[in-house]
């Protein structure tokens, strides 16, 4: 091996139809490192790592994997058998099955014919142990928290031997607590001589565990170095290619009337006697942890989840929501939070997505679709959002993360709402994007729109929001003006549990 690295990537390069995915990409790792891969939406890092995972094939290039130089093409099991583990942006675990079971899928022991069970769980039980992670190995995974499904896929990677651990956006859904365990993990991991790749748009925690940065720009290398070497505005106009002045923009105007009033708010466990009030021109930020009840609470809203009971108001009109459809109707829409399920089909074409939400302006009364109408606004859209893609005839499912986000936000803009619920709208978002979309937010704030954006990124919900309710166990625990708070304070309000008795 060269130098101590354990992947060298040379000139790698992917085409998929109508995108240069990666062109002429060199890559190193070094064994104990940990090494950020940055980049904006779409600049091909999920592919490099896919590429190095086995998961897809380079069109050429080179590729030395501890110091052997891999001649054909690498798929998913050849490349775990040399040592390399990709823990994926989306999570790829079966949620009927048990945690050991996960563990060991694809590669189940056996004892005579038949499924060792017993040193299945065994040794499930012992890298969990090891690893000091507090989960059992015959644990259902869908009971698990994402945090927990996180942890098992690194339980998962680790009992396989992996000596280079790629984690694609691994904490776009860990509470803060959970992500100071995958620190700790990664930490253990690293001075057991793994390489890391650490795959990130939360540049702020990269402090934290990074080692050296490797930063790529539309498919192509640009720089790496030493982490601390670099200051993170070079990091950012690295990615960006521009310098990005104002990371949180805000706009200052007057707040106008009240527009929104959700009274009494009961939905399932998490959504319990929610009151607040929103204002035209104000953008309202919804904080807590994870499993505080924002998701659900916007779902009540929305008349996905059925209410038990309560009052929406809208402009003094009490109003009658029990399915999405009676909400976009009365002027509400939901940007939501989990893309791949809620927010967007992928199986349809990006048009097919953004034209879905605008059907009223697209279509005649007739139902006829209005082509012209249609692709003004799906070009809007993406011009808009700057979504990166080849045409808008590509499926949802082939954009890069951020660009599926970004899809998610853009289809409802062209729609004329008065309140626009934001579910977590810049995960996964690099950071150019997330400002393009706090300007879309403040835009709309202009307008005289009831913004309303649910985040878990404390800094972001401070820069952006002018007023912030805090949930904690499906209550809203405080409300308060952004300007004279900070983050301990809704973190005091996050943490306000009830005394339970048991
Ligand atoms: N299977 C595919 N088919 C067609 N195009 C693809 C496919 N996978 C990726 N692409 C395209 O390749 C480019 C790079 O995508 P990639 O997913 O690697 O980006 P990324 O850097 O991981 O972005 P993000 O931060 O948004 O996850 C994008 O233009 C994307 O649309
Ligand atoms: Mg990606």
């Amino acid at each position: 091996m060269s130098d101590g690295y354990i992947v060298e990537m040379s000139n790698i390069t992917k085409t998929f139809p109508g995108v240069r995915a990666l062109d002429n990409v060199s890559f190193h790792l070094k064994a104990g490192q940990v090494m950020a891969l940055l980049g904006e939406n779409g600049a091909g890092k999920s592919t490099l790592m896919k590429i190095l995972s086995g998961v897809y094939t380079r069109d050429s290039g080179s590729m030395k994997i501890f110091g052997k130089d891999i001649e054909g093409d690498l798929n998913p099991k050849s490349a775990a058998e040399l040592g390399v583990a990709i823990i994926h942006q989306e999570l790829n675990m079966c949620n009927h099955l048990t945690v050991a079971e996960n563990i060991f899928l694809g590669k189940e022991l056996h004892h005579r014919g038949l499924l060792n069970k017993k040193e299945m769980m065994d040794r499930a039980n012992a890298i969990l142990q090891k690893l000091k992670i507090d989960i059992k190995a015959d644990a259902v995974v869908g009971s698990l928290a994402v945090g927990q499904q996180q942890m098992v896929e690194i339980a998962k990677a680790l009992e396989s031997d992996a000596k280079v651990l790629i984690m694609d956006e691994p904490t776009s859904a860990l509470t803060s607590k959970e992500i100071e365990e995958l620190f700790r993990i990664i930490r253990e991991v690293k001075a057991d001589g793994c390489g890391v790749v650490y795959i990130s748009h939360r540049l702020e925690e990269l402090q934290h565990i990074v080692d050296e940065v490797t930063i790529m720009r539309d498919g192509k290398y640009i720089t790496e170095g030493i982490f601390k070497s670099i200051p993170m505005n070079e990091i950012i106009s690295n990615m960006v290619g521009r310098e990005i002045k104002e990371q949180f923009p805000t706009i200052d105007i007057e707040r106008g009337e009240l527009a929104l009033q959700v009274k009494n708010l009961n939905a399932g466990r998490l959504v319990r006697d929610v009151n607040f009030e929103a204002y035209r021109g104000e953008i309202l930020g919804i904080a807590g942890l994870m499993g505080a009840g924002r998701t659900e609470t916007t779902r009540a809203i929305f008349g996905v989840d059925p209410k038990t009971s309560g009052e929406i108001i809208l402009d003094g009109k009490s109003l009658t929501i029990n399915k999405p459809m009676d909400a976009i109707r009365a002027g509400i829409v939901l940007a939501p939070e989990d893309r791949k399920h809620d927010g967007l089909c992928v199986k349809l074409s990006i048009r097919e997505n953004i034209a879905l939400a605008n059907l009223d302006q697209i279509c005649s009364k007739g139902g006829l679709v209005n082509r012209n109408k249609e692709r003004t606004i799906v070009e809007k859209a993406v011009s808009d959002l700057e979504i990166k893609l080849p045409n808008a005839e590509v499926n949802a499912s082939n954009l890069s993360g951020g660009n599926q986000q970004k899809v998610v936000v853009a289809k409802w803009l062209a729609n004329n709402s008065k309140v626009i619920i934001f579910d977590e709208p810049t995960r996964g978002i690099d950071v150019a994007a997330k400002v393009e979309i706090y300007n879309i937010m403040n835009e709309l704030k202009r307008e005289g729109i009831v913004v309303i954006f649910v985040s878990s990124e404390l800094p972001e919900i401070l820069g952006i929001s002018d007023r912030i309710i805090v949930m904690c166990d499906g209550k809203v625990t405080g409300s308060l003006i952004t300007k004279d708070t900070n983050q301990e304070e809704i973190l005091s309000y996050a943490t306000r549990f009830e005394k339970k008795i048991d």
